[in-house]
């Protein structure tokens, strides 16, 4: 199995990234903000209480993301998947914490995090590019942009430091085009791969 994390504060790219590493390795895109995002659309109880939070810009509650995750990753599982690409998750220590526990559980493990490296200025930009066609309430001012970057400095940021003491971390410049960057990302996994062969 290979488990990866991609890590990186709002519209670094972990969506795009994670689609081709998916793709390319065959393994579940597992992206916790689509789910809470279908959800939403659905209009079921989870997505009532996930919009409360999505739309401000503010993290959904731990427990609500990590029992909602273990479900999904149970299910991909059972159907004898080749592993997973976390997109978006872990996002608190408690989340991390969390995943740690869910994956020896079940004899597995995070293999590698990718940092995606993004100034503010371009993340604001693509945000706001973005949020003309995308729909997304938390795209639509840059006020709820701005938020999201800020829970991400407060929340999200230390998780980074949770991985690096694991020796797992791995930062990856996250401008430049989207090829350029899908190449560095390979070039690591395949040195992984040729560590643990
Ligand atoms: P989530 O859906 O995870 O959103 P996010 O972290 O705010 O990040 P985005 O999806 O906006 O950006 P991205 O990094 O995926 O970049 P993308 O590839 O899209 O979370 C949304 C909300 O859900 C949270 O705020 C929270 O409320 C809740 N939530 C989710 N997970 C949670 C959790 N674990 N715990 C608690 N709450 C949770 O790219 C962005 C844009 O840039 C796109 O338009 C793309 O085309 C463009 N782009 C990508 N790469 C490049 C490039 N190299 N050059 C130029 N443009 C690029
Ligand atoms: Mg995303």
């Amino acid at each position: 199995m290979l488990n990866i994390i991609l890590f990186g504060p709002p519209g670094s790219g972990k969506g795009t990234q994670s689609a081709k590493l998916a793709d390319q390795y065959r393994l579940v895109h597992l992206s916790t903000g689509d789910i809470l995002r279908d959800e939403k659309r659905k209009q079921s109880h989870l997505g009532r209480e996930a919009k409360k939070y999505i739309d401000q810009g503010l993290l959904v509650p731990d427990e609500v993301v990590i029992q909602m995750l273990a479900k999904w990753i149970d299910q991909n599982v059972r159907k004898g998947c080749r592993g997973f690409i976390f997109d978006g998750f872990p996002r608190t220590i408690a989340q991390a914490e969390a995943l740690d526990r869910m994956m020896e559980e079940r004899n597995m493990q995070v293999d590698i995090v990718f940092s995606l490296e993004v100034g503010k200025q371009e993340l604001v930009t693509r945000l706001s590019e973005r949020g003309k066609i995308s729909g997304r309430v938390d795209d639509q001012d840059e006020a709820t942009i701005q938020k999201r970057i800020d829970v991400y400095h407060d929340e999200t940021a230390p998780v980074a430091g949770y991985y690096k003491s694991q020796g797992k971390l791995v930062k990856v410049k996250g401008e430049g085009t989207i090829d350029v960057i899908a190449g560095q990302l390979n070039s690591h996994i395949e040195q992984l791969q040729e560590e643990t062969r």
